[in-house]
């Protein structure tokens, strides 16, 4: 398609290459559909005419890729294509990007990809195309219906963060807090089953911050909406994150013991094992409260299973704080954590702390954290060898006739299987890796739920 003035094209095909969070992919799959309701098709990285780079912020070897990546596509004797930045890095220095490197002709912020086609076709025209606002009206009400979903769908309910931790990005990069409705959400998520999902996956930066009203009107919270979620059938399965500790309110923890299809597995991070450092993070919780927290939890369902963050080498940690933090994972007995050295950020309150710590010791105590980590995530997976359970099967082994699926509490399971993708099936869990679990199928039928 041929435009008048500079004789531009229109992009025929895309590809979205997505970093970052859950949340970003979510985006990623969103754009996708955004672009196939105009027609594109997608392509290969080397082949697509519209490349969209969806770039996460939060630390500084995430935003390093960004560069490298835009270097990449450069096609030796070919056309490069369209490149257009969205994510965490267009909101926080897309302009400034887009000045520095002119292949970036389209910059688009998180709240705003919505309006991807036109912002093209202006790229496309014009050669330029800037959209970093955060518009008053979400953009999910001018998004395509959702029509494609794997066995396991990640679904939008909240965004932004209004909690300032004093490492973090995410505040200015996504903007304040704010709860999608739940008639929306419900659509969505019938919309997800249709299109194949059994698995929904609520995500919000602080999803346990989501604040909403049922059909009655009545003010509720992420227990109810996902008492709601429940009555859908053909969900079989429900999850949520990340949730931060200060809003794990007492009908979400309800909500763990009464809602059979919410799986047991709670993804609170914590950063630190040193109420100190947690007061310098502007954390608002500290040991004790988040420690109690885990208690209420369990105390409903037992074998929930925990997950969590954390961050080495803060400002001004500590030999001691450090030791705080491996205490606090012995005590959770984490069945999985991620964890990283921490990364000063630009604007933020922690980077222009001082005592900032030495690199080689980080990365020392990020080593000794991952052990740490490694033992309480190998006795978790120990302990449900021997026993029978059931996994969504979600993707195809390596090997042949082998599928791979999640256990409730979130562990990858091999097995040996016909099943489809989608399926739930009974396993008998035979051993135990670091990672994942092996598994054999078990002849019962495979439509009920074992937990
Ligand atoms: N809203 C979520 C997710 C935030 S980003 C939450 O509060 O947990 C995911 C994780 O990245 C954080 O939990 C934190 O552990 C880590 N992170 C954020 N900023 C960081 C930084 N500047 N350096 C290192 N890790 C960071
Ligand atoms: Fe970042 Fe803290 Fe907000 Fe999480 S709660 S997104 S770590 S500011
Ligand atoms: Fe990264 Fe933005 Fe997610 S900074 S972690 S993509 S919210």
């Amino acid at each position: 398609m041929m435009h008048p003035g500079r004789g531009a094209q229109l992009p025929k095909s895309f590809h979205i290459k997505s970093y970052g969070c859950q949340m970003n992919a979510y985006d990623g799959e969103r754009m996708a559909e955004t672009l196939l309701a105009q027609g594109l098709t997608a392509a290969a990285r080397d082949e697509a005419d519209l490349v969209v780079l969806n770039t996460c912020h939060i630390r500084e070897k995430a935003r390093e890729k960004v560069s490298s990546d835009i270097g990449r596509l450069r096609r030796p004797g070919g056309e490069t294509p369209m490149i257009a930045l969205a994510g965490c890095v267009a909101q926080a220095e897309g302009e400034e990007i887009a000045r520095r490197s002119p292949s970036v002709s389209l910059v688009v912020g998180p709240q705003a990809y919505h309006r991807l086609p036109a912002l093209v076709a202006k790229a496309a025209r014009s050669g330029r195309a800037i959209d970093t606002d955060m518009p008053a009206v979400s953009k999910f009400e001018a998004l395509p219906p959702r029509r494609r979903a794997g066995p396991s769908a990640f679904l939008t309910v909240q965004e932004g963060c209004d909690k300032f931790c004093t490492y973090c990005v995410v505040p200015y990069t996504r903007g304040a807090e704010a709860s999608r409705p739940a008639p929306a959400i419900l659509e969505e998520a019938r919309a997800l089953v249709d299109a194949g999902a059994r698995e929904i996956v609520l995500l919000g930066q602080n999803v346990n911050g989501w604040r909403g009203a049922d059909a009655e009107d009545r003010a509720i919270g992420l227990g109810g909406l996902i008492t709601a979620l429940d009555t859908i059938p053909g969900i079989e399965r429900i999850r949520y994150t990340t949730s931060h500790p200060c809003d794990m309110t007492d009908d979400l923890i309800r909500a763990h013991g009464e809602v059979e299809r919410l799986m047991p597995f709670l993804h609170l991070p914590v950063q630190s094992g040193s109420d100190r450092i947690l007061k310098a993070m502007n954390r608002s919780h500290d040991v004790g409260s988040y420690s109690r927290t885990i208690a209420r939890v369990r105390a409903v369902r037992s074998d929930i299973a925990i997950s969590g963050d954390f961050i080495t080498g803060f400002p001004g940690e500590s030999d001691a704080d450090f030791e705080a933090t491996l205490g606090i994972v012995r005590e959770i007995g984490y069945a999985q954590a991620y964890s990283f050295k921490y990364s000063a950020r630009p604007g933020t309150p922690a980077a222009a702390m001082d005592h900032q710590i030495d690199p080689a010791l980080m990365e020392e105590r990020l080593r000794r954290l991952q052990m740490a980590i490694g033992e309480t995530q190998k006795a978790f997976n120990q302990n449900v060898v021997g026993r029978r359970t059931a996994i969504l099967v979600e993707r195809p082994g390596k090997r042949p006739g082998q599928v791979i699926g999640r256990t409730p509490w979130m562990q990858s399971t091999h097995v040996e299987s016909e099943a489809a993708m989608g399926d739930i099936i009974h396993v008998d869990i035979l051993a135990a890796g670091p990672n994942s679990l092996a598994g054999r199928a078990a002849a019962v039928p495979s439509m009920e739920q074992a937990a």
